[in-house]
């Protein structure tokens, strides 16, 4: 009889593990070793067991256990084919083995027969459940080796769609960019010519040279000096960051007298000066002459210099002094205004950015000035720095290479 039985266990063994079987293979194998009418497994989760694979039964989909069931099912020595009988309705015989994967049960399988089980046929049982366990258990891992597979296999898909969605995107933008900078330099570039005839003609009359005006008169033509200059400043500023931003910005190297430099620059600013009674003195070291970009160094200092001048209160005196210590060219440019918190010192430096509440960002102003001044002296491989409390007015020092 026991031989019989281990012939039969043997057999069960022959099954192809490699082959991953189906669960009817399996009850298909084991119904050639025990005979049975109808065979289930059922998985365990926290409130029910669920029917995973059945032959000839179809009855239970879900079965939810109590707690006692529950702490039956785990301890191994608890004959459960009672509380079974109960559950399933069914006068016939039940053999009940649980299914375990390292000491842990994940489910049980059962066999239901019109005539009782034997021992033997028992013990058959018992054997096989252990293979079937870890043959369940190596099903179950391939599924999920698939899933993760398909999860993985979708997520790549779905990230490589998305980047080509943004490379996409990010095409369009740079286009419109490209765009937008190109239309902003026209613009600009349109809006100089007339304004520099402007200023031009502006300054002719109010120095007398077709004519004596009366002070009503100059000083009309004093306030359009005043605002075109301003405008200019503000339409280089925006022609400027366009570049910048389209990086197109290219140095065009000469001999830079910054003497000479900051006399021109104090003389465009001489109408601003002027109409706050602001008076700019001048500290500079002669005959600093460095290779640069002259229009780019004019405008940092025209950036930075007006600014001074937009925030110092009227009457008071704006400096600018020029020195070189080693190989370094030091412009400090400083003024009595109300000055800037500390918070505010990188941020200054940020395109469009204005100190809020300050008083002088209301008249002609981009918040530009501050950015491209930094970006134009980098290019030069030097630095903008600041120094300035509230209260205590603001000195912005430029630090150039020199090789002089
Ligand atoms: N000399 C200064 N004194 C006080 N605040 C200043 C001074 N220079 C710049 N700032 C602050 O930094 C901000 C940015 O300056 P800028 O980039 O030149 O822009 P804008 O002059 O067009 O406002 C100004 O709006 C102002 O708040
Ligand atoms: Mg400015």
């Amino acid at each position: 009889m026991f031989k019989n039985a281990v012939e039969k266990i043997n057999k069960f063994y022959n099954i192809d593990m490699a082959q991953n079987p189906h669960a009817d293979e399996v009850f298909e194998v084991l119904s050639e070793i025990i005979s049975f009418d109808s065979a289930a497994i059922f998985y365990l989760s926290p409130n029910s067991l669920t029917l995973e694979f059945g032959k000839n039964f179809e009855r239970f989909e879900d079965i939810s256990i109590e707690d006692g069931l529950y702490s039956k099912i785990y301890k191994y020595n608890d004959d459960l084919s009672a509380d079974f009988k109960q559950i399933l309705d069914v006068e016939s015989e039940i053999i009940i083995q649980r299914l375990l994967v390292k000491n842990t049960v994940f489910g049980v399988i059962l066999l239901i027969r019109q005539d009782k089980f034997s021992n033997d046929e028992r013990v058959i049982f018992k054997t096989c459940t252990s293979i079937i366990s870890s043959l369940i258990k190596d099903m179950e891992l391939s599924k999920v080796l698939k899933m993760q597979l398909q999860a993985l296999q979708s997520g790549i898909i779905q990230t490589n769609k998305t980047c080509e969605s943004i490379k996409e995107q990010n095409k369009k933008i740079k286009e419109n960019e490209k765009l937008q900078n190109e239309f902003i330099a026209n613009v600009s570039h349109e809006l100089r010519t007339p304004l520099n005839s402007i200023i031009g003609f502006s300054e002719l009359l109010s120095n007398n040279l077709s004519g004596e005006l009366n002070p009503k008169q100059s000083e009309y033509v004093e306030d359009i000096r005043v605002a075109s200059i301003r405008l200019l400043g503000m339409i280089n500023e925006v022609l400027d960051i366009s570049k910048i931003e389209s990086h197109t910005v290219k140095l065009n190297y000469s001999e830079v007298d910054l003497n000479f430099l900051i006399v021109e620059v104090c003389n465009i600013l001489k109408p601003l000066c002027d109409k706050k009674e602001v008076k700019i003195v001048q500290n500079i070291e002669k005959d600093v002459i460095f290779c640069g970009d002259y229009i780019k160094i004019q405008q940092v200092i025209f950036n930075i210099l007006g600014n001074a001048v937009k925030f110092s209160p009227v009457g008071e005196d704006v400096n600018i002094s020029v020195k070189t210590i080693a190989d370094t060219i030091i412009i400090k440019i400083k003024d009595k205004g109300a000055g800037i918190e500390k918070k505010y010192h990188k941020k200054i430096f940020n395109k469009f950015f204005q100190v809020p509440d300050a008083s002088s960002n209301k008249q002609a102003s981009t918040g530009l000035g501050l950015s491209i001044a930094q970006e134009f002296v980098k290019l030069h491989d030097g630095i903008v720095e600041v120094n300035s409390e509230p209260n205590k007015g603001a000195e912005f020092i430029i630090k150039l290479p020199y090789h002089g």
